[in-house]
Formats: C-alpha cells, structure tokens, sequence
C-alpha cells in the first residue's frame, strides 16, 4: 500500500522542513500586537493592561533606559519611584540626593537632566507632563527617540519610536544592507510605514519586547516571530548578520595615577569633580589628569596628589571603559595620622567613613578604584 506523506502541512512532520516563503507580503502591526498580548513582558515601570500609565514612571524609566540595560535599570527605577513618587517630589529634591541615587547608572548628564526636567513640568506645566513630542522635546534629556517613546507610551499618541532594537528589527525585515550609521534615517522611514492605526504605546512596547526577546542581536528566535513569514532577513537567510556596521573607531586610551589615602580613623579622601564636564560634580578619588600619553612615573605626577604623603604605587591596574576613550588607571596610596591639609583650603575636598562609602555619589569607575585599593590592603 502507499503511503501518503503529508509534505504539505510541514507542522506535522518536525523532521519535514517549511520550504522558505519569500516574503513578499508586508508585516502587519496587527500580528505583531496579537503577539505582544500574549507575550509581553512584566517590567516595573510598566503599566498592566487596561491601565493607564503614569507618564512621570515612563519618562523616568526611559530617561534611566538611554545607555543602560532593562536589567540595570529595575531596581534603580523602585529607588527612585519610593523615594519620589512624584514629579513633584522629585522636583523637591535636592540635586545631590538625586545624583546620589544615581550613582552606578554612569552617564550622569541623564540624572542632572532628570532632576532639571522635573522641575520644569512643576513650574512650566502644572505639574503635568505634555503630551505631544513637541513639547517633550523642550525638556532636557529628551531627544527624538524619548519623546517618541514617552508620547506613546504615556499617551497612546501617534509616534515612531525607532531606538537601536527597533532598526535592528527593521534591518531584518526589510534586509537592509547598508551599515549603521548610515542606514538611519532609512530604517526610521521604514519603521514608519509600519506603525498601526491605534495602540500606539503597545506598539512601541511591542517592538522594544521583539527585540529584546525574539529578534536578538545574536541567535535571534525566528521560529518564534510573529513576523518570521514577511521577514526579508530571514527569508534571504541573513538575518542574523543584519545590522551591518560600519567598522568601530578604536578608542584611545588615556592613562593616569589615582591617589587613595586614607586617615587614623580608616576615612578615605573623595573629591568633588568640577561642576562641568565628565562625571560633572560627582565624587572622585582624585588623580593625576587623565593624559592620552604612557603611564605617568610616580615620580613626575606627585605634585598633581591632593596631599603630600609617602605615597605607594600599587601593583596592577584598574582599567574603565567610558564612550569615547578607554581609562588605564594605576593607584598610589598612602595614609596619613593627622587631617594635615597640608595648607591647602580646598572646598572639594571630603573625609568619608568606609561605612558612609555606599551612599556617595561615586560613578563606577571610583567604585572600581575603592575596590581595587581595599582588596590590597586585605580586604577591609
Ligand atoms: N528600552 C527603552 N525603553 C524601553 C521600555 N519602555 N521598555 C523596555 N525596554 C526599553
């Protein structure tokens, strides 16, 4: 007898692979919602289903969000909604709580912005967050991309929310070779004839949840997509390797001697940074400038040391990487018996207890420097 092998329904057969479609059909929004219903991810600043969203949590996450991951940012939103549950408390801070709070998060321009925002919605809106992009655009911190997000999400407004997830997605649906940065401007065109006619937030939320889950950077779920049938990338069998890029500029380093010195009492010596520029006014342990040449001698930077002590150089490095250059940190340290300032008045200057250390505003790269010294000396 014959047998019949049902090659026309591949789902029957795991081992009968789907012959590729070529994806000529356009993607629909509607498919990809229907999959967001099903799929979307529990994320603290979002709001449940049927729930309006409070517009302050979803400006604040995505302020949080810009350069820093889902994961990072979960706890750092719960800090900050508790201890201000509102524009107007936050408003009501001061900047130093607020920079203190964000310590960790890096790229501290966001937390003076954030702090700067809130006190524009207080004074100039009542209080209350505008709704159009526009609008959202004056406020510090918010370029295309977060108002875009904050107008749809917040508001269900009509927007393209186009975010580095988002081009990826769209480099693989329409399999769009030219590298990045250059293909911007095409995969936000693109991202735009996809948007849907309602359910702007979800949409957005839709997208951010593809990206993150299904359409990864690398080994992408394409059996899970809900666009996998009209996915150019994939039908052409290059999906993963999209987005180009174009290749990376090499950072240049800089190099430099961190001074650690600690008192009697086991204090350490922190020092605001200037009100201006990188890591502007947070807490630091100071250093010998930050020079793109060799490693400094000890020798020919002690005079750049906060005070004069029998300073230690310590073996190995602490190294950082920030935006636009790598750091290659040495540390010198020392202790000193007596709070001898060494008749220098220097307003920057603070003496802060181990025990106290947590609750500065110290960017990671200081939080490394600390560890670093702490685990030569044994650990304390
Ligand atoms: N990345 C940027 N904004 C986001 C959001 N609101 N949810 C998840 N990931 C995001």
């Amino acid at each position: 007898m014959k047998r019949i092998v049902k090659q026309d329904r591949p789902g029957n057969n795991s081992k009968i692979r789907a012959p590729r479609r070529h994806a000529k059909q356009r993607p629909q929004a509607a498919d990809l919602l229907a999959w967001y219903d099903r799929n979307r991810r529990l994320l603290p600043w979002r709001a449940l289903p049927g729930v309006r969203p409070d517009p302050y949590h979803v400006w604040l996450s995505e302020l949080m969000l810009q350069q820093t991951t889902v994961g990072a940012v979960g706890p750092y939103f719960r800090q900050f909604i508790d201890r201000w549950p509102s524009v107007q408390d936050l408003a009501a801070a001061s900047l130093d709580d607020v920079m203190r709070m964000w310590a960790g998060l890096g790229y501290y321009r966001r937390a003076r912005a954030l702090h700067e925002g809130a006190h524009m919605i207080c004074r100039d809106h009542d209080g209350r967050f505008p709704p159009d992009e526009a609008a959202l655009r004056q406020l510090p911190g918010c370029g295309p991309y977060t108002a875009a997000a904050v107008a749809a999400i917040a508001f269900d407004r009509r927007a393209n929310v186009v975010d580095g997830n988002v081009e990826r997605v769209m480099a693989r649906l329409f399999a769009v070779e030219v590298p990045l940065p250059q293909a911007k401007r095409e995969l936000t065109t693109l991202a735009a004839t996809l948007l849907p006619n309602a359910r702007y937030g979800d949409y957005a939320q839709a997208l951010m949840d593809l990206g993150a889950m299904v359409c990864a950077p690398r080994n992408p779920k394409c059996g899970a997509c809900p666009w996998a049938d009209v996915c150019r990338g994939r039908a052409s069998g290059m999906a993963e390797s999209l987005p180009r890029r174009a290749a990376p500029k090499t950072k240049p380093v800089r190099r430099a001697i961190a001074f650690f010195l600690t008192d009697a009492d086991n204090r350490v010596l922190l020092r605001q940074r200037p009100a201006k520029g990188l890591l502007a006014g947070m807490m630091e342990v100071p250093s010998s400038a930050w020079r793109e040449a060799a490693m400094p001698q000890l020798s020919a930077v002690r005079a750049e040391a906060p005070l004069r002590a029998a300073w230690r150089l310590l073996s190995g490095e602490v190294r950082h990487s920030f935006s636009h250059f790598d750091l290659e940190l040495r540390v010198a340290m020392a202790s000193i018996s007596r709070r001898d300032i060494d008749g220098r008045d220097d307003a920057a200057i603070r003496w802060v207890s181990r025990a106290k250390l947590d609750g500065e505003a110290l960017p990671s790269v200081m939080r490394k420097i600390i560890r670093f010294a702490a685990g030569q000396r044994g650990g304390s």
